[in-house]
């Protein structure tokens, strides 16, 4: 399969082409800036808010599927800078489809949105399925389902073929500390090292999230890929508490602290809970996710501790 995917320098572009390599794809990548190791011939770099570098990716890469990955992904700061995340999450979004569609209508593009899209969800509607209600709740996830919108118009047309994904919180070593399994793994790293107090900085610890591992997510988009056209939730089916992530993380690591709540991490309101069923994928295309909550922290950990100890 000739494979392209964008955003490949991310924290899920990079296990994507790891895992697309491994199935024996023949894969192409662009990124804004970062060359991609493993792909010395066949990395391009790419801006995808403009058009004309978003069709020289196309026209290059020749691409039987496109997995579209990039994008501003972080909440906290698409709710600060709602203009940028329109021009790259919306605006990018729609040059990678068009720029698909006009190259071939046989191309398949996955877009990756998100679980974020149904917003302020019910206990009533709880697990999600790809029938729930969406009520985007916040710019980010706003930006996603204005994505949606341009990619379902397209497929409605008959003019492009796309899965639209909705993953669920994935984690894994190599994410931005930004994102809370990531951070809490670096911070207690860096406290197990004695080169921090023992003192953790979180927010808000009784949302409940469900969490899933990269390396399933990635497997997930490529199956899905060779599926039917489609809306698929990706998730673990289970919802924690982000209290039980940082237990997990704090037994893992055998440090004692002391925790503090740190106001600049707490969000406005945030939904109580989200978790999903993944029965579609599963009865789709055979996926269910094999990588437990327990051995993705532990595998963060130790990536943080390994960094940390440099
Ligand atoms: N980042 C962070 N840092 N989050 C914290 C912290 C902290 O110190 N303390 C508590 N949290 C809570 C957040 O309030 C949120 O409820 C939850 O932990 C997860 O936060 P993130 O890891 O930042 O992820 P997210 O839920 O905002 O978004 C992720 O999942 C989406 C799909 O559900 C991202 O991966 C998105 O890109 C993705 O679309």
């Amino acid at each position: 399969m000739r494979a392209l995917v964008i955003g490949a320098a991310g924290f899920v572009g990079k296990y994507l082409v790891e895992h697309l390599l491994e199935q024996g794809d023949q894969v192409f990548a662009g990124t804004l800036k970062e060359p991609i190791p493993q792909l010395p011939d066949t990395t391009f770099s790419v801006d995808i808010t403009d058009a004309g570098s978003a069709a020289e990716l196309i026209q290059r890469s020749r691409p039987e599927v496109v997995y579209h990955l990039a994008g501003i992904s972080f909440v906290p700061e698409a709710e600060q800078n709602f203009d940028k995340t329109l021009l790259v999450n919306v605006g990018g979004t729609n040059n990678v489809l068009r720029q698909a569609h006009l190259f071939s209508k046989e191309t398949k593009v996955v877009f990756v949105s998100s679980a974020e899209v149904y917003g302020q969800v019910k206990p009533d509607d709880l697990p999600i399925r790809e029938s729930t209600p969406l009520r985007p709740a916040n710019n980010y996830s706003l930006s996603k389902r204005m994505a949606e919108l341009l990619a379902e118009r397209y497929v409605r047309q008959g003019a492009l073929k796309c899965t639209i994904v909705r993953p669920f919180n994935h984690i894994g070593p190599g994410q931005d500390p930004r994102f809370v399994a990531s951070s809490f793994a670096q911070q207690l790293a860096r406290i197990a090292l004695g080169k921090a107090p023992a003192v953790m900085r979180v927010g808000n610890l009784e949302a409940r999230r469900d969490f899933s591992d990269v390396r399933d997510i990635v497997r997930a988009y490529r199956l899905l890929a060779q599926g039917p056209d489609g809306v698929f939730n990706l998730g673990s089916g289970v919802p924690r508490p982000i209290q039980s992530l940082l237990d997990t993380l704090i037994r893992v690591s055998g440090v004692s602290v002391k925790v503090e709540q740190d106001p600049a991490r707490m969000r406005g309101p945030e939904v109580p809970e989200l978790f999903t069923s993944f029965a579609k994928a599963e009865s789709a295309v055979g996926w269910k996710p094999s990588i437990s909550f327990e051995r993705s922290l532990e595998d963060i950990y130790r990536h943080w501790h390994d960094v940390e100890s440099k």
